[in-house]
């Protein structure tokens, strides 16, 4: 395991609140691995931000007739609010219209420019003559020339993934007034991506053939057999971070430049607030830099901010980057301009107390290998039966029959029967097997595991039956609930990087020490003599018309 870990969540646009396959796809994962390696006592620096530039954020801008700024303020603090209240464990949270942001974005450039990493190119782009407006990225909506989607971008196509140039799309029409362009001659800065073929070749292909998800190498793969080319990373656009250099007035800085140099800036601005170095987090060999984002974000993170990492020398390049499939809902692809999601900010006034519930629907059912459905059923169903019945069920009956036995002290523990040490075997097993799960990117297995252990321990007290034993072997019962104790006890770290709200609230009622992923491997855990607080229900049920409010919310 490395030293340092600097993990990043996409930064997201805030043209809009965020949902849950925003949550599913990015956040929830990025912030178990993050919370897992701080269990292991590893130096974690996690940080996302808003991402405030682009077309994205002007075109809501002008739909809604206010200025950037205000859309950006009032989606900045919503997002930040949901993240908060679901336990996104970032150390830092920026925002792109930040001065450091700005600064370290234009340093970027002009460092890059300097050393002749750009050519500028003048040619024809897609222009509307009635908006006076040249159409960049989502300025401009048409068919994809790759899977032929009606409504690809100017730069993506979100159906297939692929990168575009606007001119590439068929039958273009401005998003703006909804006439088909004309061409105008401009002169911008490009990254000439060929120049990195060879380097993104050797540094991906070849020696991140084994560590890395088959999508995301499926997908770099496609580009450079495709053949890279050189991309644009200015645009004719007010609304960004000015061209710092010679004969960049009127221009800004492509969004998909400014917003991973997000990651550094958030890093210096966290540094700063906490007065030590941001460089060892981006520069020292000994840092494992991880990028957790959405497959529609592979190229920028695999090809586009790899290649600007490399031109400017001095940076580590991302050592994996764990990108996750879709998340639809109820059989169609989420969507923010057709509403159909779940919000998040909506999700907790209806769910109050209830954020590790979809922590926990999002992790089991996680899109990482292939795009995945949620349901409000399954949801409903992995509440009541697997966190309810099976996780909260079993510490439930571990705290109340040790209230009742023993006043909440921990007995001492007999003699050891054979089905008693089966149980300690597989528990002491546990964290490794969940280790090695979460170091390969693999959340979801990783958190049946942890459930399978609360399964353990519900089938352990099922067949020991401690309240038929204490009329008859009380000596057993002792036994039988420190084991049963070892295996709560355990979960309360196991869970934590899954349930963060649910693991304190066990620990708190075990009375238990902070969280340890290193230290739960060897037991006890809690012995003979501990004191137990009053036991209190983790998870309740969800009733089915709580479900079918939301269901009728989809129209379904
Ligand atoms: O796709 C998006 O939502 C982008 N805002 C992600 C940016 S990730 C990073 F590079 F900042
Ligand atoms: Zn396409």
């Amino acid at each position: 395991m490395s030293k340092r870990y600097t993990i990043t969540a996409a930064l997201p646009y805030t043209n809009g609140p965020i949902h849950i396959g925003h949550l599913a796809g990015v956040y929830v994962p990025a912030d178990i691995y993050a919370r897992y390696l701080r269990l292991c006592g590893k130096e974690v620096l996690f940080v996302c931000g808003s991402d405030e530039h682009g077309v994205a954020i002007s075109m809501k801008a002008k739909k809604e007739g206010v200025s950037p700024k205000e859309i950006i303020d009032k989606y900045h603090k919503i997002i930040r609010d949901s993240f908060d209240s679901f336990g996104i464990s970032f150390d830092y949270y920026g925002r792109t219209s930040s001065d450091i942001h700005r600064e370290t974005a234009q340093a970027f450039f002009r460092t890059m420019h300097d050393k002749g990493c750009f050519e500028t190119i003048t040619s024809e782009q897609l222009y509307d003559a009635k908006e006076d407006q040249f159409l960049a990225d989502r300025y401009v909506i048409g068919t994809c020339p790759k899977c032929n989607h009606p409504e690809a971008y100017g730069d993506q196509c979100e159906s297939c993934g692929s990168s575009l140039n606007a001119t590439d799309l068929i039958e273009p029409k401005s998003a703006l007034s909804g006439e088909t362009p004309s061409l105008k001659s401009t002169t911008h800065w490009y990254l000439p991506l060929d120049r990195y073929e060879t380097f993104l070749r050797e540094w991906i292909v070849e020696r991140h053939q084994k560590d890395w998800k088959p999508n995301v190498l499926g997908q770099v793969k496609s580009w450079l057999d495709d053949g890279l080319k050189p991309r644009a990373v200015t645009r004719d656009l007010s609304w960004g971070i000015p061209v710092p250099v010679e004969g960049g007035d009127q221009k800004v800085l492509y969004v998909w430049f400014d917003a991973p140099i997000g990651y550094v800036s958030a890093t210096k601005e966290w540094a700063a607030l906490n007065n030590t170095d941001w460089k060892p987090f981006w520069q020292d060999k000994d840092t494992q830099l991880v990028h957790f984002i959405g497959k529609d974000n592979i190229v920028f993170h695999c090809i586009i901010f790899p290649a600007v990492l490399q031109s400017m020398e001095d940076y580590i390049l991302p050592e994996n980057v764990p990108a996750n499939e879709f998340l639809n809902l109820e059989g169609r692809k989420l969507s923010t301009s057709k509403n159909w999601a779940v919000w998040l900010h909506e999700y907790l006034v209806d769910f109050p107390g209830k954020e590790d519930v979809l922590r926990y629907v999002l992790t089991a059912n996680a899109p990482e290998t292939k795009d995945n459905d949620f349901t409000w059923n399954d949801f409903q169903t992995r509440n009541n039966s697997e966190l309810v019945a099976i996780f909260g069920n079993f510490i439930n009956r571990v705290m109340v029959l040790m209230h009742k036995y023993y006043d909440g002290i921990v007995p001492q523990a007999n003699q050891l029967e054979e089905v008693d040490k089966e149980v300690l075997v597989k528990l002491a097993a546990a964290p490794e097997t969940i280790a090695n799960l979460l170091e390969q990117y693999k959340f979801r297995a990783a958190s049946q595991e942890m459930l399978q252990l609360a399964r353990m321990g519900n089938k352990y007290l099922a067949d020991e039956e401690p309240w038929k034993q204490i009329k008859i072997n009380p000596e057993r019962v002792a036994t039988i609930m420190s084991t049963a104790l070892q295996v709560a006890a355990s979960l309360a770290t196991l869970s934590a990087p899954f349930l963060p709200h649910t693991a304190a609230k066990l620990s708190a009622m075990m009375q238990l020490p902070p969280a340890d992923w290193n230290s739960v491997k060897e037991l006890p855990l809690i012995i003979h003599g501990h004191k137990l607080e009053k036991p209190s229900l983790l998870f309740d049920k969800i009733e089915d018309e709580s479900i079918q409010l939301q269901q009728e919310k989809l129209e379904l």
